[in-house]
């Protein structure tokens, strides 16, 4: 017992007091947020739905006795993102989760060209933006973490999710080589990369969820690997495909995953893409 409260305060000492989470609102970053509080470590929630966030903060508050700071923000937003940091400017922020992203599926002829570069800016350019800013914070303190979202769809091209599959495999390039160079700093990055995760995401994607892992099973996991690898493949799903699929030409995975989400793929229509709507509902 004296051992693994001893391994928690370390843990939070090392990851704490503050973690940000960004799409702390929903789906995987909302069970990380909850999975973070039970260890004890203050948040930052980030989304754009100031009022889910609020009613998320005053369970958090009320259940974990943890303090809590929200910022809503639209973080496809330059200046949003740069407000995010600011306010975070007074809190000793040892983590950062950057979770929120989301995906447009259908093909590339069909998609609305300020969903894809509004995906390119909310799974890319805030990820790296507040990475950066994070990172050199944590060089300062000499330790910190980053959990990053990389997805399965990230190791190959992907028909039917070409822009969201290439922002994935940027992320997951990013987390790997930024392993590399924070690791002398004490700065502790981890790439997680799902299979499908019951979600808001699906629906959102317009994709069916069949055989999708828990998204608490998918926090825990997570949260558990941060310090230990670099890429976490979270769930049964995860680990067949990413491994199985390591050893074939990259041209054999781009054909099997494009088949897997064409027929993950609520309209089939090849011309019909889904449009993700900007602002949530
Ligand atoms: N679910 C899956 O099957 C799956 C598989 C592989 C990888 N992933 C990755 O895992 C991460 C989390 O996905 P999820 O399944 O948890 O998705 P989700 O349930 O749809 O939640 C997405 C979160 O991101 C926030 N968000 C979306 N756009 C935003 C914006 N412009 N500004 C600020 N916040 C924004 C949403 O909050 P608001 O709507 O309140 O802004 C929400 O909190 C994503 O990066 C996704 O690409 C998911």
């Amino acid at each position: 017992m004296a051992t693994s409260n001893t391994a928690s305060t370390q843990w939070r000492d090392r990851y704490g007091p503050w973690a940000v989470v960004t799409g702390a609102s929903d789906g995987i970053g909302l069970e990380i947020a909850r999975d973070l509080a039970a260890r004890g470590l203050k948040l930052v929630l980030v989304a754009r739905r100031a009022a889910v966030l609020e009613q998320i903060a005053d369970v958090i508050e009320r259940t974990n006795s943890v303090e809590t700071r929200v910022i809503a923000a639209d973080l496809g937003k330059s200046d949003d993102v740069e407000r995010v940091l600011r306010e975070c400017q007074d809190l000793d922020v040892g983590l950062l989760v950057a979770s929120a992203g989301f995906g447009t599926t259908g093909n590339f002829l069909a998609t609305d060209i300020r969903d894809e570069v509004d995906m390119v800016d909310v799974n890319c350019r805030a990820v790296l933006a507040m990475s950066k800013h994070f990172s050199a914070r944590f060089a300062a303190r000499k330790k910190g973490g980053l959990i990053l979202f990389g997805s399965i769809v990230g190791y190959q091209g992907v028909g039917n999710a070409a822009n969201y599959a290439a922002t994935k495999a940027y992320v997951q390039t990013l987390a790997e080589g930024l392993a590399v160079d924070l690791a002398p700093s004490g700065i502790d990055v981890l790439s997680c990369a799902p299979g499908p995760v019951e979600t808001g995401f699906a629906v959102r994607s317009n994709l069916s969820s069949a055989q999708s892992a828990d998204p608490r099973a998918v926090a825990r996991e997570t949260v558990a690997a941060l310090g230990r690898m670099t890429t976490v493949k979270p769930g049964i799903m995860s680990k067949i495909l990413i491994n199985s699929l390591a050893f074939l030409p990259r041209r054999a995975r781009t054909k099997i995953l494009s088949g897997i989400m064409a027929s993950r793929t609520k309209h089939h229509h090849g011309s019909e893409a889904q449009r993700t709507p900007q602002q949530p509902a």
